[in-house]
C-alpha cells in the first residue's frame, strides 16, 4: 500500500530520486523502484573497482535511464548507451539526460533489446551491461550485471545455473 502512495505521488508530482539522483517520471515509463537501486550501485563498485579512465557500459531496457544516468552521476568518465522498446520510455529517458546535463555522455536509443544499438559499431568494446528486464518477477534468474567483452556473452548470467 504504502509503495503505490509512493508510486503514485511520484507520477502526481513527475519526480522520484533514484540512488540520489533527481528524475523525472511520467506515465510512459515505470517509477523506478528501490530495489532497483541494488542493481545500480552494484554496477557502480563494479566500474569503480574497473578503474578504467572512461568505462563504457549499456543499459538495456533502460525505462526511465534511472539506471543510465545514476551510473554516468557517480562514475565519472563514464559513457553510456541505454536503450528501450516503447516510446514513452525512450522520450522519459531523453529527458532525464537533458534534464541531469549528462547529453554527453548517455545516449538514448529505441528498438527491441540489442538490435537498438546495431550499426553503432559497439561490438567488442562494452565493459559492463546493466539490465533489469520486464516480466523478472515470473522466474529467479535476475541478472545484475555482466562483464562482456562481445555481444555472445550471455546477458542473463541466472540462467546459467
Ligand atoms: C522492469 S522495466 C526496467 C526499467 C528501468 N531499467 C528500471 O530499472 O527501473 C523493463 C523495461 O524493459 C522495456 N522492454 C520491454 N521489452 C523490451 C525489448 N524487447 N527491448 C527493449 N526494452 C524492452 C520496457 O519498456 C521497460 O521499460
Amino acid at each position: 500500500m504504502r509503495e503505490e502512495i509512493s508510486i503514485a505521488d511520484a507520477y502526481r508530482r513527475g519526480r522520484t530520486v533514484f540512488m540520489g539522483v533527481e528524475l523525472l517520471v511520467a506515465p510512459g515509463a515505470l517509477v523506478p523502484r528501490p530495489e532497483t537501486e541494488l542493481l545500480g550501485t552494484t554496477a557502480v563498485d563494479l566500474l569503480r573497482r574497473m578503474d578504467l579512465p572512461a568505462p563504457r557500459v549499456v543499459d538495456m531496457c533502460c525505462g526511465a535511464g534511472n539506471l543510465a544516468c545514476a551510473i554516468a552521476r557517480r562514475v565519472s568518465g563514464a559513457r553510456v548507451w541505454a536503450s528501450d522498446l516503447t516510446d514513452g520510455c525512450v522520450e522519459v529517458a531523453r529527458c532525464n539526460v537533458a534534464h541531469l546535463g549528462l547529453a554527453d555522455r548517455v545516449s538514448v536509443f529505441q528498438g527491441d533489446t540489442f538490435g537498438a544499438l546495431s550499426g553503432l559499431r559497439l561490438e567488442g568494446s562494452i565493459d559492463v551491461i546493466v539490465c533489469n528486464p520486464p516480466g523478472q518477477r515470473r522466474r529467479s534468474t535476475v541478472p545484475t550485471v555482466s562483464y562482456t567483452t562481445s555481444w555472445d556473452t550471455t546477458l542473463f548470467q541466472g540462467s546459467k545455473a
